[in-house]
């Protein structure tokens, strides 16, 4: 089968490039000003320059590679940047999906899409609403959280005007070795191996210790998004979690007992957000039925793993 990657040198993207690769001939878009740090170990990709945005590089992209699955993972991933870039954020996200879904309507409306959206939907949850199913409201509190109800929404249009295979996948948070160094989990790892290096003075700078996140292992994750096109119903949404969560204090003490270096903990106010979500807590059950997928990596596990990713630079 013919995979397209979007966004193949971020984060999940190299994750899935290296779990689809046995069996699939995988092709990932990249940027001009791409790092292909997280890739450079995988073989026998093909690489293919595309700019998301631009309806005409995209409608190429898809009229070349013929692709029969697209994971269409490219996007402004970082919540605080879409306050700082709203516009940028929403254009950015909501252009690549509708440039993709054109493209696929035109050319190869047989391809299955994986629409990437985010537990950052459902924004505001109430406390009885925990743990939060697929049928919750969403109340977005961020432009990022905006653009991902935007891409979901479109992902539905498509596949309601069209009759396009698109699978919609809420994923909760989600790390591990590669992630991002913005992202709480990798930002306080790599805080801790660059003190233990003497990098850093012995002070961990953090933001909201109060919130309540569930995190999966993004090599969890990648199995996910596999089955969610080869089992997932068209056009319907799944939420992707590990089913419990923990506050962002609760999962600083056990990255730092991973260490025997002593360090202080200082609250940096410019890592605070004009509003954060409270409770982030997923009920993966509907997934569970559709494809049999549950988590398997245990979350001390992927931090353990994460923490030494960042000790070997
Ligand atoms: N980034 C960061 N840095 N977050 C911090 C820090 C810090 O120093 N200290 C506390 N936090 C808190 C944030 O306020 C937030 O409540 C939580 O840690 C998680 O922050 P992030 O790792 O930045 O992730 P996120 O929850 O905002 O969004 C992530 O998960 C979404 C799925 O729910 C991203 O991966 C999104 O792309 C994804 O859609």
């Amino acid at each position: 089968m013919k995979v397209l990657i979007t966004g193949i040198s971020g984060f999940v993207g190299s994750h899935l490039a290296e779990y689809l690769l046995q069996e699939h001939e995988v092709v990932g878009t990249i940027r001009q000003r791409s790092r292909l740090d997280h890739i450079k170990h995988i073989k026998d990709i093909q690489l293919v320059e595309c700019e998301l945005r631009d309806p005409f590089s995209v409608e190429a992209l898809i009229a070349n590679v013929k692709p029969d699955r697209i994971f269409h993972l490219a996007a402004q991933s970082f919540v605080p940047t879409s306050w700082n870039s709203p516009v940028d954020t929403i254009y950015n996200n909501a252009a690549s999906q509708i440039n993709i879904l054109e493209a696929v309507r035109r050319i190869k409306p047989d391809c299955k899409i994986q629409i990437a959206c985010s537990s950052e939907e459902y924004g505001h949850v109430e406390p009885h609403e925990v743990p939060i199913k697929e049928t919750n409201p969403l109340r977005p509190l961020s432009p990022y959280a905006v653009s991902k109800v935007t891409q979901e929404f479109l992902g539905y249009q498509y596949f309601k005007s069209y009759g396009l295979h698109t699978v919609i996948t809420r994923t909760f948070n989600h790390t591990g070795p590669r992630r991002g160094e913005n992202f709480v989990s990798s930002n306080f790892s790599k805080q801790i191996a660059d003190i233990e290096k003497g990098k850093q003075p012995p002070v961990l700078y953090v933001g909201n210790l109060q919130a309540k996140r569930d995190f999966t292992d993004v090599r969890d994750v990648v199995r996910a998004y596999w089955l969610a096109l080869e089992k997932g119903v068209p056009g319907e949404t799944y939420n992707i979690a590990s089913g419990s969560c923990i506050t962002i204090e609760e999962l600083l003490q056990r990255l730092l007992a991973l260490s025997s270096v002593k360090i202080e903990v200082k609250v940096d106010p410019a890592r605070l957000r004009p509003s954060d979500v409270e409770i982030l807590l997923g009920d993966y059950r509907k997934f569970h039925e559709t494809t049999g997928w549950r988590p398997e990596i245990p979350l001390d596990q992927t931090l353990k793993d994460l923490l030494n990713y960042w000790r070997s630079f």
